[in-house]
């Protein structure tokens, strides 16, 4: 028997869906922070986090959202409890002497190119994406990522006088399953996969 037991592998990954619709269910602030809690553990290259997160939650910051969402995912951000901003820091080698601190030369591996910089946010940033999704599901949240949205809009308005980059957006709540769709298949393990 796998110590990750079924339960667990339905809540994370076989019965996690993408939700569109939600309860009118808010989510705690202690439930946000909790995700980050979680989520700050997956590892990242030189241990280099440079994740950067905004959890939009009051109206006045949803109306500064809004404007820059596709129409398709308008409505399901209207009314979706949170809205989370995923980001990443290119500046993000600022801080490896407190995150990487048994080795103080690691600022240069990243500091000499804006490219080696920005590829190595985007790739590390974007799989805190994935632990932050994967936490949200272990803490009984439902989530709905998005990247249809104006990047340079929500850069601007949310991100401003700094090197922080949006990557995604992603609704947080309890999804009401009722309005799911069938789901769509998966790729068979022979389709994409290798051992050799
Ligand atoms: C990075 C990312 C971006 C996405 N962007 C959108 C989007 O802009 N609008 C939308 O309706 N769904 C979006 N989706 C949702 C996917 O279509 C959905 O997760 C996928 O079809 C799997 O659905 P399932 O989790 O219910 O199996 C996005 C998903 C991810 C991971």
């Amino acid at each position: 028997m796998s110590v990750f037991d079924l339960k667990s592998k339905n809540l994370i990954f076989k019965k996690a869906r993408t939700h569109n619709d939600w309860l009118d269910q808010d989510i705690s602030n202690d439930i946000l922070k909790e995700i980050y809690d979680l989520m700050k553990w997956g590892p990242t290259s030189a241990n280099c986090s440079p994740a950067r997160i905004i959890f939009v939650k009051s109206k006045v910051s949803k109306d500064r959202l809004l404007p820059f969402v596709i129409e398709s995912n308008l409505e399901k951000t209207k009314s979706a409890p949170v809205t989370a901003i995923i980001g990443y820091d290119i500046n993000f080698h600022d801080h490896l002497p407190k995150l990487f601190p048994h080795n103080l030369d690691a600022q240069n591996w990243f500091n000499h190119s804006i490219d080696i910089a920005e590829e190595t946010a985007f790739r590390n940033g974007s799989m805190q994406g994935a632990y932050f999704i994967i936490a949200a599901r272990a803490l009984g949240l439902d989530c709905g990522p998005m990247s249809g949205f104006d990047k340079e809009g929500v850069d601007n308005e949310f991100f401003r006088g700094t090197n922080i980059k949006s990557n995604f957006l992603c609704n947080l709540g309890y999804g009401d399953k009722t309005k799911l769709f069938e789901r769509s298949p998966r790729f068979k393990f022979n389709e994409i996969c290798e051992i050799i």
